[in-house]
């Protein structure tokens, strides 16, 4: 069994319909925190843990992500012609190397079981991550970096988890807490938007997996869940039954950037935190609350 993760899934087919009219032309993922889209700070992070390729589970009119992480030759001649170091270096720094991304498409939104399926073919028999992209994770050592010394020391299913308030779980995959091993304890339960007042604890899965290969197969049983849509969480569930799972207590912050006010704070918290911008930024806040 390996214990290096090299592939990671981001699952960016979604619709975006919360943030029409936004996302009719632009992908949900290309909306900008400060200066870069959104999907960048969470492939930033799975760079940071040491993720080698970069597969990107797409759609409809997301084509623009694929440009994005490609070079854009003549913006790139013309930047060198006026010799605009910075943004060439820039550009030089989130530029993934030749050959380590892959697209593939989900044709119909059926879930996000569904669409992590759909990679099955590129990931191989190899464990893998998958990013949801709507989550920018904020913290000193990354979530999936936190995540992967927990799969490093147990070499099984890894999870991040958050704590939620107790009447925010029907919104959540929730998980049954079990014993505890560091900053992580052992998955024993799983549900997917549990009813209201039956979550197993108020642990929600926050977006970052670490996953076998052996999910596939389950995922490749389609079974329809919550929302009638192929969820992961059951899929999970079922390779529950065979290998273990962890959920680690990831430390950070958290922005939802698929909530207009997790969105918004996110543009708030990393404006405050670039150097360049934070007084001037602070100042227009201010002044802003005051009239408010
Ligand atoms: C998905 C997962 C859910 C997880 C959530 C985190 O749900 O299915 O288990 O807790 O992301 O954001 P979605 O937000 O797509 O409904």
């Amino acid at each position: 069994m390996t214990h290096t993760i090299r592939k990671a899934v981001f699952p960016v087919a979604g619709l975006g319909t919360r943030f029409l009219p936004a996302t009719k032309a632009v992908p949900k993922e290309m909306l900008t925190v400060v200066d870069k889209p959104v999907i960048q700070y969470i492939v930033d992070e799975a760079r940071e843990a040491g993720i080698e390729h970069f597969i990107f589970v797409t759609g409809r009119n997301k084509g623009v992500i694929e440009d994005h992480f490609d070079m854009a030759y003549e913006l790139e001649a013309t930047l060198k012609s006026r010799n605009k170091t910075a943004e060439l270096e820039l550009l030089g720094a989130q530029l993934p190397m030749a050959g380590s991304t892959s697209f593939t498409r989900q044709q119909a939104p059926l879930g996000l079981g569904h669409a992590i399926w759909c990679a099955r073919d590129i990931i191989g028999d190899e464990p893998f991550a998958v990013l949801l992209p709507d989550m920018i994770m904020r913290s000193k050592k990354g979530c999936l970096a936190q995540m992967l010394e927990v799969f490093r020391a147990t070499g099984d299913n890894v999870i991040a988890v958050e704590e939620c308030e107790p009447d925010m779980a029907h919104q959540y995959g929730i998980v049954g807490v079990g014993e505890a091993r560091g900053k992580a304890f052992e998955i024993t339960q799983m549900v997917e938007k549990p009813a209201k007042g039956t979550a197993p604890s108020n642990f929600y899965i926050s977006g970052r997996y670490v996953l076998q290969p052996e999910i596939f197969k389950f995922l490749a049983m389609q079974e329809k869940g919550a929302g009638g849509e192929i969820q992961l969480t059951d899929a999970m569930l079922k390779l529950m039954s065979r290998q273990k799972f962890w959920g680690m207590k990831y430390e950070g912050e958290t922005f939802d950037t698929g909530s207009k006010i997790g969105f918004l704070a996110a543009n708030v918290a990393y404006g405050l935190s670039r150097p360049e911008l934070s007084d001037g930024f602070r100042a227009e806040i201010e002044r802003l609350l005051r009239k408010a």
